[in-house]
């Protein structure tokens, strides 16, 4: 097994910028606390549910019957970049803030050495009147922020970007093989010649990592968002798209679109024209979230009350399922659909619930039934600090000298999905609709050319020692009348937690991010597999599914392999990147207007109702200030370090 270790010491040393092997840790100072009670920011919300009740009879045994050869119903091939991120553009100052500080370099890098790739979309609602400034910022900073200019209540800032942005996205890509999705300012309709700009140094600088470009993020809110005029219709929308598509440098299909999230129903406006665009088009996209959080006063959700929902099978498959009509039109037209965006709920998600172990089972099940409905990918969206529902999230700005950050409970999601799709990058899924479909437990199938490789089965009771049960799984034999087919030996890894209520104690395979404000992005702890014999004689192999968990099956040793072995390091191209030094660095401001005004709701409220973030607002009239030579000095040991990589995976 191969293992290199690149010690990235950013902004310190930079004459020698590698060290030893050892990988040296940053801990908290001594020297310094802060009473964390002080932040009444989402990311730092303390609620804990109650368990919901446990439902009876949830123990005992049930069979998990595969085929050899492929099964009926099998989603179309995806690859392990399969569930990625999507950012909001004003928030992608962290493409200098963020992502080339080595935690967010080592959240992906833990996704890419299981799943073979990560996928990040930057865009959203401030990608429609940004404006690239080629020739650089006034300023001087990668991203400056102008007050609104349109009629919008929601005040979305105009962000004037440089490019600076994409050769972030480039280094990355170089880093940890991101694949990017990128929104195109669809407002002016490159009236302005910006929108053909954006195209053209998109293409240009991100190559064969630009998996597509957003044309127009959420048209149906254009009228009641006061972008367009109030009655900004589907006619309208298909006239500004043939306009743009006239004037953008493309020619190849390259396009993502109609991302329709809350007016307009998607397969309508596919039927009534948007395909006709379809020799621009990649993919065809949706924006969907199963709830949102948006009501304030009265109408105000209560988390308690909805906890149970992202406990459930069947909610998971009647959220997804309503899209697998759009999912066969687009590819009937020869297109591939997509989730853009996407959480636990939009308007911040709910306290207690989109940051507990409930949203990692919840995730596991809704990225494999979004595969298994054809979805080529799915994107969890991140705000900044005021939602619940980050994957990962760095600490306030005024306390990243003595704070790490944050693993969000969604993120194990990720990392789950990523493994159980590998990097065979053609991985088929299927709901094994388990035990009769039973709503409290959730099983899925993998197949590679043919062959079952791997499966998920999920356990969403939370009431352990009295709610596991085994799932007994065969491939052909005994049960079928067919070639027995069932390995003698499986391994299996678990995602486990005390209960579905808990934020941080979650382990994958024994290996932990940690707690609150102390995670580099990287897996802690001895990895842990089990090796579970299978019957020879019955033909089945008995595996356990305790209460709650997940259980990630491999059937074969080679899909073990290929899923990045015990600890996500068999290939050996793991990096991990040191954040000995970064944690000394302060300046990211983290952007609460393109949080408030981001996305997702789901049109039952259009005007105003996002503004969650007084607790900062200040914050966002700040907006981003970043130093343009500092970022400029980071990619460069970025590329530095690309060059060491190189020589260590060959070696
Ligand atoms: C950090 O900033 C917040 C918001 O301005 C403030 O309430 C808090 O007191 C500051 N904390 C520290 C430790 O400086
Ligand atoms: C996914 O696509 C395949 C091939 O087009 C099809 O056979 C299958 O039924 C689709 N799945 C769903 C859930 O529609
Ligand atoms: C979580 O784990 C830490 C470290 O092992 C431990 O100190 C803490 O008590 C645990 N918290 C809970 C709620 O179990
Ligand atoms: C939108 O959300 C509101 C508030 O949660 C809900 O009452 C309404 O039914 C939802 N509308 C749609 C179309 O989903």
């Amino acid at each position: 097994m191969l293992k290199s270790s690149v010690i990235f010491t950013l902004l310190s040393s930079l004459a020698t910028p590698f060290a030893s092997a050892a990988v040296t840790v940053y801990t908290a100072s001594s020297t310094t606390t802060a009473d964390l009670s002080l932040y009444t920011v989402a990311s730092n919300d303390q609620t804990i549910l109650q368990v919901p009740a446990a439902p009876a009879n949830q123990a005992g045994t049930v069979l998990a019957q595969l085929y050899d050869g492929g099964m009926t119903g099998m989603g179309n091939p995806v690859n392990g970049g399969f569930l990625g991120f999507s950012v909001e553009l004003s928030v992608a100052a962290m493409l200098s803030e963020w992502f080339l500080r080595p935690e967010f370099l080592n959240y992906c890098a833990v996704l890419e050495s299981r799943g073979g790739s990560v996928t990040v979309r930057v865009g959203g609602n401030t990608q429609d009147k940004a404006i690239l400034a080629v020739d650089g910022n006034p300023s001087g900073k990668t991203i400056d922020k102008y007050k609104g200019t349109d009629a919008s209540p929601t005040e979305t800032p105009d962000v004037h970007f440089t490019l600076d942005i994409f050769y972030a996205m480039a280094s990355i890509s170089k880093l940890v093989k991101a694949n990017w999705f990128f929104g195109i300012p669809f407002i002016a309709v490159d009236s302005d010649g910006n929108a053909g700009l954006v195209v053209q140094y998109a293409k240009q600088i991100l190559g064969s990592n630009l998996l597509a470009l957003q044309l127009a993020n959420e048209p149906d809110l254009y009228g009641p968002h006061l972008k367009k005029q109030a009655d900004y219709s589907e006619a309208d929308f298909f006239a500004d798209t043939q306009t743009m598509i006239a004037k953008l440098p493309i020619t190849e299909p390259i396009l993502a679109g109609p991302s329709i999230c809350c007016m307009w129903d998607t397969n309508t406006v596919l039927n009534d024209g948007y395909l006709n665009f379809k020799d621009s088009l990649a993919f065809i996209d949706v924006m969907h979230y199963p709830n949102n959080n948006c009501a304030t006063g009265a109408d105000a959700v209560v988390p308690q009350d909805v906890f149970p929902n992202y406990l459930n099978h069947h909610n998971v498959q009647n959220v997804v399922t309503p899209y697998a009509s759009t999912a066969q039109i687009s590819i009937a037209a020869g297109k591939q659909m997509m989730m853009m965006e996407t959480n636990t709920a939009s308007c911040g998600g709910f306290p207690g619930v989109s940051d507990s172990f409930a949203a990692s089972l919840w995730g596991v099940d809704y990225g494999l039934q979004m595969a298994y409905n054809n979805f080529t990918y799915a994107l969890l969206h991140f705000g900044g600090q005021n939602v619940y529902y980050n994957p990962f999230t760095p600490p306030p700005t005024n306390m990243t000298k003595y704070r790490q950050w944050t693993t969000g409970a969604v993120f194990y999601a990720n990392i789950v999905v990523a493994e159980a799709l590998g990097k065979g990058g053609a991985s088929q899924v299927i709901d094994l609709q388990l035990d009769n479909n039973n709503e409290n437990r959730a099983g899925y199938a993998i197949y590679e050319k043919g062959e079952a490789t791997r499966a998920v089965f999920i356990n969403y009771v939370s009431n352990p020692g009295a709610s596991d049960y085994t799932v007994q799984v065969a491939i052909g034999g005994q049960q079928t009348g067919l070639p027995n087919k069932t390995p003698t030996s499986v391994k299996v890894k678990y995602l486990r937690a005390d209960s579905v209520s808990v934020k941080y104690n979650i382990t994958w395979a024994g290996q932990t991010m940690g707690q609150q404000y102390a995670s580099d992005g990287r897996l802690y702890g001895d990895a842990e597999v089990q090796t579970i014999q299978c019957d020879t004689t019955t033909q089945l192999c008995d595996i356990p599914v305790p209460s709650p968990s997940v259980a990630l099956v491999f059937l074969t040793d080679e899909a073990f392999t290929n899923s990045g072995g015990a600890a996500g390091d068999a290939t050996g191209s793991t990096l991990t990147f040191a954040t000995t030094v970064t944690t000394g660095k302060v300046h990211a401001t983290i952007d609460l207007a393109a949080l408030a005004t981001s996305n997702g709701r789901n049109g039952s409220m259009p005007l105003g109702a996002t503004s969650k973030g007084g607790a900062l607002s200040s914050w966002a009239e700040q907006g981003v200030r970043m130093a343009g030579g500092v970022a400029q000095l980071w990619w460069s040991v970025a590329i530095t370090v690309l060059g060491v990589v190189g020589g260590a995976v060959m070696m």
